[in-house]
Protein backbone atom coordinates (compact mmCIF):
# COMPACT_ATOMS: atom_id res chain seq x y z
CA UNK A 1 0.00 0.00 0.00
CA UNK A 2 2.40 2.31 1.32
CA UNK A 3 5.21 1.03 -1.51
CA UNK A 4 2.29 1.83 -4.51
CA UNK A 5 1.39 5.54 -3.24
CA UNK A 6 5.88 5.80 -3.07
CA UNK A 7 5.96 4.14 -6.54
CA UNK A 8 2.68 6.50 -8.03
CA UNK A 9 4.24 10.04 -7.02
CA UNK A 10 7.46 9.34 -8.10
CA UNK A 11 6.26 8.20 -11.25
CA UNK A 12 4.49 11.73 -11.78
CA UNK A 13 7.26 13.29 -9.86
CA UNK A 14 9.24 12.05 -12.78
CA UNK A 15 7.05 12.99 -15.90
CA UNK A 16 6.64 16.54 -14.41
CA UNK A 17 10.43 17.00 -13.99
CA UNK A 18 12.38 14.81 -15.54
CA UNK A 19 15.94 16.22 -14.92
CA UNK A 20 15.83 15.46 -11.27
CA UNK A 21 16.79 11.95 -10.62
CA UNK A 22 14.15 10.02 -8.72
CA UNK A 23 15.71 8.99 -5.42
CA UNK A 24 14.40 5.09 -5.78
CA UNK A 25 13.50 3.38 -2.35
CA UNK A 26 15.03 0.50 -1.48
CA UNK A 27 12.57 -2.74 -2.82
CA UNK A 28 15.08 -5.14 -1.78
CA UNK A 29 15.05 -5.79 1.68
CA UNK A 30 19.03 -5.17 2.85
CA UNK A 31 21.17 -6.73 5.61
CA UNK A 32 21.03 -5.80 9.17
CA UNK A 33 25.28 -6.16 9.54
CA UNK A 34 25.50 -3.79 6.25
CA UNK A 35 22.34 -1.42 6.71
CA UNK A 36 22.09 -0.90 10.17
CA UNK A 37 23.98 0.83 13.40
CA UNK A 38 23.53 0.88 17.09
CA UNK A 39 21.68 -3.00 17.04
CA UNK A 40 20.95 -3.91 20.17
CA UNK A 41 18.63 -6.40 22.46
CA UNK A 42 16.57 -4.82 25.14
CA UNK A 43 14.75 -7.26 26.77
CA UNK A 44 13.75 -10.12 23.69
CA UNK A 45 13.63 -6.86 21.17
CA UNK A 46 16.22 -6.39 18.37
CA UNK A 47 16.71 -2.41 18.12
CA UNK A 48 18.57 -0.96 15.40
CA UNK A 49 18.70 2.06 13.07
CA UNK A 50 18.63 1.18 9.58
CA UNK A 51 18.94 2.88 6.22
CA UNK A 52 15.98 3.72 4.68
CA UNK A 53 17.58 4.12 1.19
CA UNK A 54 16.76 8.12 1.12
CA UNK A 55 20.37 9.53 1.43
CA UNK A 56 21.77 8.70 4.84
CA UNK A 57 18.14 8.97 6.85
CA UNK A 58 17.90 6.67 8.99
CA UNK A 59 14.74 5.15 11.06
CA UNK A 60 14.86 3.05 14.62
CA UNK A 61 12.55 -0.16 14.79
CA UNK A 62 12.49 -2.92 16.77
CA UNK A 63 10.98 -6.90 16.48
CA UNK A 64 10.28 -9.11 19.13
CA UNK A 65 12.28 -11.95 19.12
CA UNK A 66 10.79 -14.45 21.83
CA UNK A 67 8.20 -15.34 19.24
CA UNK A 68 10.30 -16.50 16.17
CA UNK A 69 12.64 -17.87 17.76
CA UNK A 70 12.52 -21.38 20.11
CA UNK A 71 15.46 -22.77 22.35
CA UNK A 72 15.72 -26.73 21.58
CA UNK A 73 17.87 -28.86 24.13
CA UNK A 74 20.08 -25.73 24.35
CA UNK A 75 20.29 -24.50 20.62
CA UNK A 76 18.34 -21.25 19.52
CA UNK A 77 16.37 -21.78 16.10
CA UNK A 78 13.87 -19.92 14.20
CA UNK A 79 10.18 -20.97 14.93
CA UNK A 80 7.06 -19.13 15.05
CA UNK A 81 5.55 -18.87 18.47
CA UNK A 82 9.37 -20.36 19.63
CA UNK A 83 9.48 -18.40 23.28
CA UNK A 84 13.29 -18.69 23.61
CA UNK A 85 13.14 -16.09 25.98
CA UNK A 86 11.88 -18.32 28.64
CA UNK A 87 14.66 -21.26 28.89
CA UNK A 88 17.61 -18.72 27.39
CA UNK A 89 19.78 -15.78 29.29
CA UNK A 90 22.47 -13.70 29.03
CA UNK A 91 21.49 -13.27 25.61
CA UNK A 92 23.17 -10.47 23.51
CA UNK A 93 23.96 -9.09 19.82
CA UNK A 94 27.51 -10.74 18.27
CA UNK A 95 28.73 -10.08 15.37
CA UNK A 96 27.06 -7.34 14.03
CA UNK A 97 23.70 -9.36 13.37
CA UNK A 98 24.04 -12.35 15.76
CA UNK A 99 22.07 -13.69 18.69
CA UNK A 100 24.20 -15.12 21.10
CA UNK A 101 22.28 -17.20 24.16
CA UNK A 102 23.03 -19.14 27.07
CA UNK A 103 20.39 -21.74 26.75
CA UNK A 104 19.09 -24.85 28.90
CA UNK A 105 19.14 -27.77 28.16
CA UNK A 106 16.26 -30.19 29.32
CA UNK A 107 16.99 -31.98 32.75
CA UNK A 108 20.65 -30.36 32.92
CA UNK A 109 21.38 -27.04 35.45
CA UNK A 110 24.14 -25.97 32.79
CA UNK A 111 23.59 -24.19 29.50
CA UNK A 112 25.03 -24.25 26.20
CA UNK A 113 27.07 -21.32 23.96
CA UNK A 114 24.62 -20.88 20.96
CA UNK A 115 24.27 -18.33 18.12
CA UNK A 116 21.53 -17.23 15.47
CA UNK A 117 21.98 -15.46 12.24
CA UNK A 118 19.40 -12.91 12.64
CA UNK A 119 20.43 -12.55 8.69
CA UNK A 120 18.37 -15.38 7.84
CA UNK A 121 15.24 -14.09 8.89
CA UNK A 122 14.94 -10.24 9.62
CA UNK A 123 15.79 -7.79 7.07
CA UNK A 124 16.30 -3.93 6.89
CA UNK A 125 12.97 -2.95 4.55
CA UNK A 126 13.26 0.89 3.79
CA UNK A 127 14.42 1.49 7.10
CA UNK A 128 12.05 -0.71 8.97
CA UNK A 129 13.01 -4.00 10.80
CA UNK A 130 11.05 -6.81 9.87
CA UNK A 131 10.67 -10.88 9.79
CA UNK A 132 9.76 -12.40 6.65
CA UNK A 133 8.87 -15.32 8.60
CA UNK A 134 4.90 -14.57 7.42
CA UNK A 135 6.40 -14.17 4.07
CA UNK A 136 7.15 -10.55 2.37
CA UNK A 137 6.34 -8.19 4.81
CA UNK A 138 4.49 -4.70 4.59
CA UNK A 139 6.55 -1.86 5.17
CA UNK A 140 4.41 0.02 8.63
CA UNK A 141 3.84 3.66 7.99
CA UNK A 142 7.38 5.13 10.18
CA UNK A 143 6.08 6.24 13.50
CA UNK A 144 8.30 8.68 15.60
CA UNK A 145 7.58 7.43 19.05
CA UNK A 146 10.76 6.22 20.07
CA UNK A 147 11.68 2.42 21.28
CA UNK A 148 10.76 2.71 24.89
CA UNK A 149 13.41 1.22 27.71
CA UNK A 150 10.06 -0.33 29.53
CA UNK A 151 8.08 -2.99 27.53
CA UNK A 152 5.86 -3.96 30.33
CA UNK A 153 2.16 -3.19 30.74
CA UNK A 154 -0.80 -4.62 33.29
CA UNK A 155 -5.01 -4.87 32.63
CA UNK A 156 -7.39 -5.12 34.71
CA UNK A 157 -10.96 -6.25 33.77
CA UNK A 158 -14.46 -5.04 35.37
CA UNK A 159 -17.70 -5.44 34.60
CA UNK A 160 -17.34 -9.47 33.63
CA UNK A 161 -19.76 -12.57 32.98
CA UNK A 162 -18.53 -15.62 31.90
CA UNK A 163 -19.50 -17.39 28.56
CA UNK A 164 -18.82 -20.41 27.03
CA UNK A 165 -18.53 -21.41 23.08
CA UNK A 166 -19.97 -25.23 23.86
CA UNK A 167 -23.20 -25.48 24.02
CA UNK A 168 -23.42 -28.80 26.30
CA UNK A 169 -21.21 -26.90 29.16
CA UNK A 170 -23.74 -25.65 31.97
CA UNK A 171 -22.39 -22.05 32.51
CA UNK A 172 -25.51 -21.40 34.90
CA UNK A 173 -23.09 -21.15 37.94
CA UNK A 174 -20.76 -18.17 36.88
CA UNK A 175 -23.61 -16.36 34.40
CA UNK A 176 -24.67 -13.20 35.64
CA UNK A 177 -27.86 -11.90 34.17
CA UNK A 178 -27.69 -8.82 35.33
CA UNK A 179 -24.84 -7.16 32.71
CA UNK A 180 -23.22 -5.32 36.18
CA UNK A 181 -21.30 -2.25 34.46
CA UNK A 182 -21.32 -0.87 37.95
CA UNK A 183 -18.48 -3.57 39.29
CA UNK A 184 -15.25 -1.90 39.11
CA UNK A 185 -11.88 -3.20 37.14
CA UNK A 186 -10.62 -5.48 40.10
CA UNK A 187 -6.51 -5.99 40.80
CA UNK A 188 -7.28 -9.80 40.91
CA UNK A 189 -8.23 -9.82 37.58
CA UNK A 190 -4.61 -8.14 36.42
CA UNK A 191 -3.01 -10.10 33.24
CA UNK A 192 0.57 -8.92 33.34
CA UNK A 193 3.43 -8.87 30.73
CA UNK A 194 7.56 -7.77 31.32
CA UNK A 195 8.03 -7.37 27.69
CA UNK A 196 6.17 -9.55 25.12
CA UNK A 197 3.44 -7.99 22.62
CA UNK A 198 0.11 -10.34 22.56
CA UNK A 199 -1.99 -10.91 19.17
CA UNK A 200 -5.00 -12.14 21.08
CA UNK A 201 -5.79 -12.70 24.87
CA UNK A 202 -8.75 -13.90 25.97
CA UNK A 203 -9.51 -14.67 29.35
CA UNK A 204 -9.92 -18.10 30.64
CA UNK A 205 -11.07 -19.27 34.08
CA UNK A 206 -9.00 -20.85 36.08
CA UNK A 207 -10.78 -24.19 36.40
CA UNK A 208 -10.92 -27.20 34.26
CA UNK A 209 -13.88 -27.00 32.34
CA UNK A 210 -12.64 -24.24 29.44
CA UNK A 211 -15.36 -21.53 30.54
CA UNK A 212 -13.99 -17.74 29.40
CA UNK A 213 -14.71 -14.66 30.53
CA UNK A 214 -15.71 -11.47 28.67
CA UNK A 215 -15.76 -7.75 30.16
CA UNK A 216 -17.57 -4.71 29.31
CA UNK A 217 -14.47 -2.70 31.30
CA UNK A 218 -10.65 -2.52 31.35
CA UNK A 219 -8.15 -0.46 32.71
CA UNK A 220 -4.70 -0.77 31.34
CA UNK A 221 -1.26 0.96 32.12
CA UNK A 222 2.13 0.69 30.72
CA UNK A 223 5.37 3.02 31.42
CA UNK A 224 6.05 3.12 28.30
CA UNK A 225 2.94 4.85 27.37
CA UNK A 226 3.40 3.81 23.72
CA UNK A 227 0.74 0.62 24.00
CA UNK A 228 -2.62 0.67 22.76
CA UNK A 229 -4.80 -2.33 24.12
CA UNK A 230 -7.23 -3.16 20.79
CA UNK A 231 -10.61 -4.92 22.17
CA UNK A 232 -12.68 -7.82 19.91
CA UNK A 233 -16.10 -9.23 20.35
CA UNK A 234 -14.29 -12.57 20.03
CA UNK A 235 -11.55 -14.46 21.84
CA UNK A 236 -9.76 -15.12 17.92
CA UNK A 237 -9.45 -11.00 17.90
CA UNK A 238 -10.84 -11.77 14.11
CA UNK A 239 -12.30 -8.71 12.34
CA UNK A 240 -11.92 -4.88 13.36
CA UNK A 241 -11.64 -4.30 16.91
CA UNK A 242 -14.69 -2.40 18.27
CA UNK A 243 -12.79 -0.23 20.75
CA UNK A 244 -9.49 0.30 22.18
CA UNK A 245 -8.07 2.21 25.53
CA UNK A 246 -4.85 4.32 24.00
CA UNK A 247 -2.50 5.91 26.55
CA UNK A 248 -4.27 9.09 27.15
CA UNK A 249 -6.59 6.96 29.01
CA UNK A 250 -4.76 4.27 31.32
CA UNK A 251 -5.11 4.41 34.42
CA UNK A 252 -9.09 4.90 34.60
CA UNK A 253 -11.26 1.87 34.24
CA UNK A 254 -13.05 2.55 30.68
CA UNK A 255 -16.31 1.43 29.52
CA UNK A 256 -16.99 -0.36 26.64
CA UNK A 257 -20.46 0.15 24.87
CA UNK A 258 -20.09 -4.02 24.40
CA UNK A 259 -18.78 -7.05 26.15
CA UNK A 260 -15.05 -7.65 25.30
CA UNK A 261 -13.51 -11.25 24.31
CA UNK A 262 -9.99 -10.37 23.04
CA UNK A 263 -7.27 -8.13 23.38
CA UNK A 264 -4.77 -7.20 21.33
CA UNK A 265 -1.65 -4.98 21.75
CA UNK A 266 -0.40 -2.42 19.33
CA UNK A 267 2.73 -0.70 19.89
CA UNK A 268 3.00 2.19 19.14
CA UNK A 269 6.77 2.58 17.65
CA UNK A 270 8.16 0.86 14.84
CA UNK A 271 7.62 -2.80 15.83
CA UNK A 272 6.94 -5.85 14.32
CA UNK A 273 5.59 -7.96 17.06
CA UNK A 274 4.05 -10.32 14.81
C1 LIG B 1 30.48 -13.06 11.39
O1 LIG B 1 29.92 -12.49 10.22
C2 LIG B 1 30.65 -12.76 9.04
C3 LIG B 1 30.01 -11.96 7.91
O2 LIG B 1 28.61 -12.07 7.91
C4 LIG B 1 30.68 -14.25 8.78
O3 LIG B 1 31.41 -14.54 7.63
C5 LIG B 1 31.28 -14.97 10.00
O4 LIG B 1 31.22 -16.37 9.82
C6 LIG B 1 30.55 -14.58 11.26
N1 LIG B 1 31.22 -15.15 12.42
C7 LIG B 1 30.57 -15.82 13.39
C8 LIG B 1 31.37 -16.29 14.55
O5 LIG B 1 29.35 -16.01 13.36
C1 LIG C 1 29.96 -18.20 22.81
O1 LIG C 1 30.29 -18.31 21.46
C2 LIG C 1 30.54 -17.05 20.80
C3 LIG C 1 30.68 -17.28 19.30
O2 LIG C 1 31.36 -18.44 18.97
C4 LIG C 1 31.77 -16.44 21.44
O3 LIG C 1 32.03 -15.17 20.82
C5 LIG C 1 31.50 -16.23 22.93
O4 LIG C 1 32.65 -15.73 23.58
C6 LIG C 1 31.07 -17.53 23.60
N1 LIG C 1 30.58 -17.21 24.93
C7 LIG C 1 30.84 -17.97 26.00
C8 LIG C 1 30.26 -17.52 27.28
O5 LIG C 1 31.52 -18.98 25.93
C1 LIG D 1 -25.92 -9.11 28.83
O1 LIG D 1 -24.95 -9.08 27.79
C2 LIG D 1 -25.10 -10.10 26.83
C3 LIG D 1 -23.97 -9.98 25.84
O2 LIG D 1 -22.78 -9.61 26.46
C4 LIG D 1 -26.44 -9.96 26.14
O3 LIG D 1 -26.61 -11.03 25.24
C5 LIG D 1 -27.56 -9.99 27.17
O4 LIG D 1 -28.78 -9.75 26.56
C6 LIG D 1 -27.31 -8.96 28.25
N1 LIG D 1 -28.31 -9.08 29.32
C7 LIG D 1 -28.96 -8.05 29.84
C8 LIG D 1 -29.92 -8.38 30.94
O5 LIG D 1 -28.76 -6.90 29.46
C1 LIG E 1 -23.18 -4.83 40.89
O1 LIG E 1 -21.81 -4.80 41.32
C2 LIG E 1 -21.61 -4.04 42.50
C3 LIG E 1 -20.10 -3.92 42.73
O2 LIG E 1 -19.45 -5.16 42.62
C4 LIG E 1 -22.36 -4.72 43.66
O3 LIG E 1 -22.18 -3.99 44.83
C5 LIG E 1 -23.83 -4.82 43.30
O4 LIG E 1 -24.52 -5.56 44.29
C6 LIG E 1 -24.05 -5.50 41.94
N1 LIG E 1 -25.44 -5.45 41.55
C7 LIG E 1 -26.13 -6.53 41.12
C8 LIG E 1 -27.54 -6.29 40.73
O5 LIG E 1 -25.63 -7.65 41.03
Amino acid sequence: MIFKTAFFSLASLALVVNAVPAIVPRAEPGLISADCIDVFLRGSWLVGSCLTGEGTTRVQSSVYLSSKITNREGTISWKIAGGYGASCKDCKIINGSSLNCQCYVTGRASTRNTTLNLDEHIHNYRGHLLTDQFGTPVVPPTSTVPVPTDFSWTLSMGASNCFSDRPDYDISFCRSTTNNTTQPCNSYNDVESYDAPVQCFAWRMPISTPIWMEFEKMRANAPSKAIEFLVYDNMDCNGEPFDSVKPGEYGTCKLFPQAARGVRTKMLWNADSS
